[in-house]
């Protein structure tokens, strides 16, 4: 962990979007002793954290793996405390999003979670909506291979009502039927707890975006530590396969 509480960022190279696979609460817990639903708990209060300095930064899109698909298969406590929290987490920290200007959207497959946490989720992304600042993305039930999947049936349809020529199948396409279609790629992935994987999320979309990894816990990563994943991505040239001559001069990367 770094103390460098006064990193400086170069406000003309933020990157759009930054993702986070949010790993590491149950062994922040066990390291102390505790259920692992506490360490979500305290999550949760990373969560806050983050989203607060995203926004502040003038991110447009945060988007935050919170659960899945493969997470379904964790003992059932374990699961039905996620969605108890979500629930929690959610209406506490409803008024503070608009007053915040952050608007909520979701991407994987809410219709498999409880009703009630659907619910909350769903009137949390109605208040929201007028926001106008950053949008902060929930993944839940998410997995690539099943967003992917459900793309591929819905082209298929399409190819076989006669509406689409396999021709047409265009990466530009295959992006407009992913639940992220609106939405710029990331910029920035972050991985906190240790692990160098990615477990199934946004396979397509991070076809370019960099990756940062960090051993530090979720409930231990800081506004600081969100801060210095910023600059390390802002110190990498992206070239998106052409040559290093062939970019602008400029210090921005491209779009
Ligand atoms: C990430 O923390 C949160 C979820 C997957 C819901 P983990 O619960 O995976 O924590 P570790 O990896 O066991 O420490
Ligand atoms: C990825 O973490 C999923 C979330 C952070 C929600 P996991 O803990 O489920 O990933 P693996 O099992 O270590 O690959
Ligand atoms: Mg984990």
């Amino acid at each position: 962990m770094s103390n460098n509480k006064d990193i400086t960022l170069d406000y003309a190279n933020m990157p759009s979007h930054v993702a986070v696979i949010m790993d590491g609460n149950g062994r922040w817990a066990k390291a102390r002793g505790l259920d692992r639903s506490l360490g979500h708990a305290e999550g949760v209060n990373t969560v806050r954290k983050i989203t607060e300095e995203a926004s502040e930064l003038g991110l447009k899109y945060l988007t935050l793996y919170t659960f899945s698909t493969e997470n379904w298969n964790r003992p059932k406590e374990e699961v039905d405390a996620l969605m108890d929290l979500i629930v929690m987490a959610i209406e506490r920290e409803t008024p503070d999003l608009i007053k915040n200007n952050v608007k909520l959207a979701t991407i994987g497959d809410i219709d498999k979670l409880p009703a009630h946490t659907r619910a909350t989720l769903e009137e949390c992304m109605r208040r929201t909506a007028p926001g106008t600042g950053l949008t902060l993305v929930l993944a839940l039930s998410y997995s690539s291979h099943s967003e992917i999947t459900g793309a591929m049936r819905k082209i298929a349809e399409e190819v076989k009502n006669g509406n689409v020529s396999p021709e047409e199948i265009t990466s530009e396409l295959i992006s407009s039927k992913l639940h992220t279609s609106s939405m710029p790629d990331p910029d920035l992935l972050i991985r906190t707890g240790g692990e160098k994987r990615i477990s199934n999320f946004l396979l397509w979309q991070i076809a370019y975006t960099e990756l940062y990894f960090t051993p530090t816990y979720w409930p231990d990563f800081s506004k600081e530590n969100f801060r210095e994943a910023i600059h390390h991505y802002q110190t990498r040239e992206r070239r998106f396969g052409l040559t290093s001559d062939q970019l602008p001069a400029a210090d921005s990367s491209l779009e």
